[in-house]
């Protein structure tokens, strides 16, 4: 695997390969890359010849008073893992080289309506700046296919309308996630909980199944279910931030006619601030 720091040397070698006529697959990340980014790669395989990553901590979709200093840069780790999930080339640039002279500053990418609820509620602007490196990085690699973990589901769900809307000609394949053995789904953000947290944080998940199982039970009282589900987390030692019941499509509130559901969750445990979902079809 090669490593390249610079839009054009990302460039020389994507071209090269397509003019072999390789497919190529990307998966951005962020870095401190766990089993889930592994997973990644590895899937992307399956639609492409060629397989680039990113590692790029991206400032602009951090918040005030969050962690992008403290965000773990583990490059060393991060290669060695990429290299063995089969990456073929990692872009790892530095702020400068994505955004010289502060040029975030200049343009814009904000998708309507779908961003300011759930996560967009909690960190305003953050999805702005997902939307701004993410298109960014779309430029510089001009993959065939991109590939992000459905465990930000609602992360998926606005860079698929950037892709429609903005024209990128690029296939956008949502990925399960990957869970530990206890059902904590895999996340960076799990290396700030301590030992005793880790064990709680499968609270999270399991009272996402509890609710599906509610609705899949033909329970449609969603604030119901919601109220419940926050009060457990609140006894098992969360801080909820949002438990909600959705329509997978456009997450919006479900209506108890809608089938094709999703229960987003984010909550804060410890120093670490979890989400998780679980999408499902009502029959
Ligand atoms: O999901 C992430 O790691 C980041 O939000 C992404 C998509 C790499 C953009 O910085």
């Amino acid at each position: 695997m090669q490593t390249v720091n610079t839009i054009a040397a990302v460039r020389e070698r994507i071209q090269s390969e397509t003019r072999q006529g390789k497919r190529i697959g990307f998966v951005p990340t962020m870095g401190n890359l766990h089993e889930g980014h592994a997973h990644l790669v590895r899937e992307a395989r399956k639609y492409c010849d060629f397989v680039v990553a990113s590692v790029f901590v991206n400032p602009t979709q951090f918040g005030a008073g969050e962690d992008f200093d403290s965000y773990p840069r583990t490059l060393e780790a991060d290669q060695a893992r990429l290299q063995e999930a089969g990456c073929d080339l990692l872009f790892a640039p530095n702020v400068a080289e994505m955004y010289p002279n502060q040029n975030n500053d200049w343009v814009k990418v904000l998708v309507s309506d779908i961003t300011t609820r759930h996560c967009g509620a909690s960190r305003p602007g953050h999805f702005d700046g997902v939307g701004l490196v993410v298109s960014k990085l779309f430029n510089i690699v001009r993959p065939h296919v991109a590939l992000f973990g459905k465990k930000d589901f609602q992360q998926l769900a606005v860079i698929r309308r950037m892709v429609e809307a903005l024209c990128f000609d690029i296939e956008i394949i949502g990925v399960d996630t990957v869970r530990e053995a206890s059902g904590l789904a895999m996340s960076s953000r799990n290396g700030y909980l301590t030992p005793q947290e880790r064990t709680q944080a499968v609270l999270l998940y399991q009272t996402l199944c509890k609710a599906r199982d509610a609705i899949l039970d033909g329970n449609t009282d969603f604030n119901g279910i919601t109220e419940q589900a926050n009060s457990a987390l609140r006894d098992g030692g969360f801080i909820p931030d949002y438990f909600t019941v959705c329509r997978a499509d456009n997450l919006q509130p479900a209506m108890p006619v809608d089938r094709s559901l999703v229960i987003l969750a984010a909550a804060r445990l410890g120093k670490a601030r979890l989400i998780d979902n679980i999408d499902f079809v009502c029959r």
